[in-house]
């Protein structure tokens, strides 16, 4: 069981080295031909650049009840939010996937869950109006945030950062990383497209920007937590294929809008009025405080290539699945009529074979 948990763990952690050398290699080939993109910039809410020092205004706040609501959580969980915004990220990797293993460990016995693998995702009900509503809380984990570091030491994204890195990089106060801010700086763009097509097959969640009481006011993933929305869904993609065929036009001009460039069919919940929400707005792990939140045309394309494609692909995937359900099904029903013939055939030659 043990190994075939971490055989799983490698081949996760290989699909998202290998999905992330395809955005880096699409970005060495983009390099030359994106010319013609360039000032497509997908970093504005309602015409304001979206930056570090905007994203808060710019994000619609909570309800007084719901802030009030998810503060009195955040004081209740403060030991346990504080070790995970600061989880350090020096050392080998199997010394983070230990600090990783007890930090879950940690969520565990606060009597909560963590639901993602590389991130501290954690559903929770809060008390609003009245009325108990579900909610993920959303913090980046070390491994994401060691890659916006390795970028900032212009390293290549898995580099181990040694101890002595990681302190000088405390000494001269450049701790701030965007990782999972950035989940709002995507979900900004997403809304917007949204609000101007709310005819679409297309749910978008909400997701707030919570400060942490106590820690300083300056946006970063220290200082913030992210607050969404849980969707109740009837399931994903895969177990909703022809929801997600009709929806996918639509999906492509918002995924192009907000910079949507995961695409799996986990990243993905179908709602219970069958439309497609996209639930994972993160962006690339290669953080840089100046053109992190799509500020560099570039880059942009990159990601909007990569959205697009993956949309392609898992729509390709889903017809092919479907084709291949719909050709078992009609094998299915002919082996019945077969059958069913047969004994029809069977029943009538009896009684002859009977008087032979
Ligand atoms: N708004 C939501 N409503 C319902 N379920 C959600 C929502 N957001 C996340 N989830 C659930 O939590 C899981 C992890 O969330 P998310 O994709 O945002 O985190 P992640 O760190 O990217 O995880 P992973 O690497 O597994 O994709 C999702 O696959 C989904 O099952
Ligand atoms: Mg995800």
């Amino acid at each position: 069981m043990l190994g075939i948990c971490v055989v799983q763990s490698v081949l996760e952690r290989v699909y998202l080295v290998v999905m992330r050398s395809m955005l880096l290699l699409s970005m060495l080939f983009v390099g030359g031909s994106s010319r013609a993109v360039q000032g497509t910039l997908i970093n504005t809410y309602h015409g304001v650049p979206i930056t570090a020092q905007t994203i808060l205004e710019l994000t619609p706040s909570p309800t007084v009840t719901l802030q009030h609501a998810i503060t009195v959580w955040l004081y209740a969980y403060k030991p346990l939010i504080m070790a995970l915004v600061h989880a350090p990220v020096h050392d080998a990797p199997n010394v983070l996937k230990e600090r990783s293993d007890v930090l879950n460990e940690c969520i565990r016995s606060c009597g909560l869950q963590n639901v993602s693998k590389w991130n501290f995702v954690m559903p929770v009900e809060l008390t609003v109006d009245g009325e108990l509503k579900r909610y993920l809380v959303k913090i980046a984990g070390p491994v994401n945030r060691r890659e916006n570091y390795n970028k900032l030491l212009g390293k290549s994204a898995s580099s181990v950062i040694a101890l002595s890195e990681y302190q000088s990089l405390v000494a001269t106060h450049r701790t701030a990383t965007y990782q999972h801010i950035s989940r709002v700086a995507c979900w900004l763009r997403l809304r917007e497209w949204y609000m101007q097509n709310l005819q679409a097959q297309i749910f978008v969640p909400r997701v707030y920007l919570i400060h942490i009481p106590g820690q300083p006011s300056m946006v970063s993933d220290e200082n913030y937590i992210v607050l969404e929305e849980w969707v109740n869904s009837i399931g994903t993609p895969d177990t909703h294929p022809h929801i997600f065929l009709a929806a996918l036009s639509d999906l492509k001009r918002a995924a192009a809008y907000a910079g949507l460039w995961d695409i799996a069919s986990k990243q993905f919940v179908i709602t219970q009025d069958n439309k497609v929400a996209p639930i994972d707005f993160e962006l690339p792990h290669d953080c840089n405080p100046e053109d992190f939140f799509n500020g560099n045309a570039e880059k942009c394309a990159v990601i909007v290539r990569a959205g697009q494609n993956g949309l392609d692909s898992l729509a390709h995937t889903l017809q092919k699945a479907q084709q291949k359900a719909a050709r078992s099904t009609f094998t299915a029903t002919c082996r019945q009529w077969i059958y069913a013939l047969m004994r029809i055939f069977t029943i009538h030659r009896s009684p002859r074979s009977g008087q032979q």
